[in-house]
């Protein structure tokens, strides 16, 4: 787990704001749900994952409940819709916010990460997965990522995804596998797909594809999915053995991931469809689909690629008071009130002193208060940057619109 500090959280911010925008725009509401939620809502992700069975940060409180941190978002928007019932189909949501996973930490990978996504639940159509691809696609090109690959892949409906997956039990049975990949394999034969060990890359190329497996109507799910991306314009590659870390899905998946990144951590986000996870929260049969983006690994991204810097909003005034800290005191309180950013100097530090942290401050000029400005009731006014003019008398009944006119030219 990590500290996030500034100016790294206006940045946090800003990414915020700007998935926000995205997804308000097409209807999305936001939904937040508890960090901690009984156990049973994360174990309906599946006793087959390692999300579940190793990473829970899961534990008895003092009522002895059995409650978890919750590692993902999907299961408790799930469990909200089950308990809630909204009425109007779809319920189009989207969150932000820690999740904690108790992984080995890495660069990209951490215990305490932060995703945005969306999920929406009540409607079974082909085009509603292109939609929900379409906005993270379109938020990766607002904040300027070029090197980000969409991948998707189909796991059928669950009777074409138990077929498949039988028979990867039986040929993988059959292979030269590393030690690691059979101990997979007992467990989930689905994720032995995912091994990057050298060794089993053989064992996986000759492996069955899933394709081999789909009924009429996942293959024509899948086919609609794929003409309404190439219709959006929105580059893909279909990626067979894609299987994602979680249990609950059928049909589409997809993931994004960052070409910058290390392929142990290169997935950006990722989701898919999930039809049966509320069924198995408690609701009614509902169809759903959905995406979270790691934070965290989009702003590595972001770096790696140049992209969406921090930048922190510059402050437009530093008080340097040397009568005593009240002036400026009053001064700070009324720029601020006018909407003018300013921060000021505290401890009675001399002028000196208190022009250092001026500079330092970056604010645009610096509002001056000495003996004889006190006495006339004015303010000394100093651009900060070399080239924006002298130093100015200026009443205290003219400041704020002084102010504003040399802020607005400036
Ligand atoms: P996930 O693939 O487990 O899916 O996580 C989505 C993204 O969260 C990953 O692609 C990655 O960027 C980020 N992430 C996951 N674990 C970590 C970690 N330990 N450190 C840093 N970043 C991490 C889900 O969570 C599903 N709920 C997605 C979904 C929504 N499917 C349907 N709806």
């Amino acid at each position: 787990m990590r500290d996030i500090l500034p100016p790294e959280t206006a940045r946090w911010r800003r990414l915020n704001a700007v998935f926000a925008e995205v997804v308000g725009a097409a209807g999305y509401g936001q939904v937040v749900t508890p960090l901690i939620e009984d156990v049973g809502v994360f174990t309906r992700i599946g006793e087959a994952t390692d999300v579940v069975t190793k990473e829970l940060y899961a534990f008895e409180d003092r009522g002895g409940r059995h409650v978890s941190l919750r590692p993902e978002l999907t299961a408790s928007v799930c469990r909200a819709f089950a308990q809630h019932r909204p009425a109007a189909l779809p319920w189009k949501v989207w969150y932000t916010g820690p999740n904690f996973r108790q992984e080995k930490a890495q660069r990209g990978r951490y215990r305490q990460f932060d995703q945005v996504g969306v999920e929406v639940l009540g409607v079974d159509d082909a085009h509603l997965d292109v939609e929900v691809i379409a906005l993270a696609a379109e938020f990766y090109a607002q904040l300027g990522l070029q090197q980000v690959e969409l991948v998707v892949n189909s796991l059928g409906e669950p009777e074409d995804r138990a077929a498949y997956v039988a028979a990867l039990e039986t040929y993988f049975a059959g292979a030269d596998l590393t030690e690691q990949s059979r101990a997979t394999l007992a467990k989930n034969p689905l994720r032995v797909l995912d091994s990057k060990r050298d060794h089993d890359a053989a064992a996986i190329a000759a492996a069955p594809k899933i394709s081999e497996f789909y009924s009429g109507a996942a293959a024509a799910h899948f086919d609609t999915v794929q003409a309404g991306l190439t219709r959006l314009g929105i580059d893909f590659v279909v990626e067979p053995k894609l299987v994602r870390g979680l249990d609950y899905y059928r049909r589409t998946i997809f993931e994004f991931q960052g070409g910058t990144l290390d392929s142990a951590q290169n997935a950006l986000g990722g989701g898919g469809r999930y039809d049966g996870l509320v069924e198995a929260l408690g609701g009614p049969a509902t169809p759903g689909i959905g995406f979270a983006l790691g934070v965290d690994r989009t702003l590595l991204a972001c770096d790696d690629e140049g992209v969406f810097a921090a930048d922190v909003a510059p402050l437009d005034a530093f008080v340097v008071d040397v009568v005593g800290g009240q002036e400026a005191a009053a001064i700070t309180a009324e720029l601020r009130a006018a909407g003018i950013a300013a921060d000021r100097g505290f401890d009675d530090r001399s002028m000196k002193a208190q022009m250092k942290l001026a500079n330092r401050s970056d604010a645009r000029v610096a509002v001056i208060v000495g003996d004889d400005e006190l006495a006339d009731d004015t303010v000394q006014v100093r651009p900060m940057a070399r080239d924006a003019g002298d130093q100015q008398t200026i009443s205290r009944s003219e400041l704020i619109t002084h102010l504003k006119e040399f802020l607005d030219a400036s």
